[in-house]
């Protein structure tokens, strides 16, 4: 048995006059694994992601990360948010900013890293992921594709226990 680090019991999310767009959905995760949901436009998973990461509440259902209630960390919600990393279907990269300054505006900003360190991090992943030679570009500058490998290395650099990761194969 693996450890369940994301529980996700009867939950259920509307946006406008009670039309349920997550209607009684349970799911669970366990700490390595891997898992896709797939679905036509609109059925709902960005959504449902955006609900993991609390960027939206719910209507009702019980959310849980390592055995612990969303509701405990109610006053709090940044704390869960710091091991949940999210890359957005529309990546959200600060335009006036250079792809080596958004990486590190988090770690920063958020975890209060050393900057050195949180650039030496940065510029190995950019490596791994092929863009290096870009860290001083533009993300107008980038393609598609690359600007979704910088979102990836943005969120893997708050070390994330769970990562989510909105139309990864765009
Ligand atoms: N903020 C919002 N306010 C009202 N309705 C919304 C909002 N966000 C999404 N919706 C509606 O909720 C439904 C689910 O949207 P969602 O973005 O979760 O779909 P999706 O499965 O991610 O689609 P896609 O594959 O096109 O990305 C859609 O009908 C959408 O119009
Ligand atoms: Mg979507």
């Amino acid at each position: 048995m693996g450890q369940l680090i994301l529980e996700v019991e009867h939950l259920k999310k509307s946006y406008v006059n009670n039309v349920p767009i997550l209607d009684d959905v349970s799911f669970s995760l366990q700490k390595g694994e891997v898992v896709v949901i797939v679905g036509p436009s609109g059925c709902g998973k960005s959504t449902f992601l955006r609900c993991i990461n609390r960027l939206e509440e719910i209507d009702t259902g019980v959310l849980k990360l390592n055995g612990v209630s969303y509701e405990k960390e109610k006053k709090n919600i940044s704390k869960v948010r710091e091991k949940i990393g999210m890359v957005f279907q529309s990546y959200d990269l600060f335009p006036n900013m250079t792809i080596l300054n958004n990486l590190l505006l988090a770690p920063m900003k958020v975890q209060k890293r050393n900057k050195e360190e949180v650039k030496k991090e940065a510029e190995q992943l950019l490596d791994r992921v092929g863009l290096l030679d870009k860290k001083d570009n533009y993300p107008r500058q980038l393609s598609g594709g690359q600007k979704q490998r910088v979102a990836i290395v943005r969120a893997m650099l708050m070390h994330p226990e769970i990562m989510l990761l909105d139309e990864i194969t765009a």
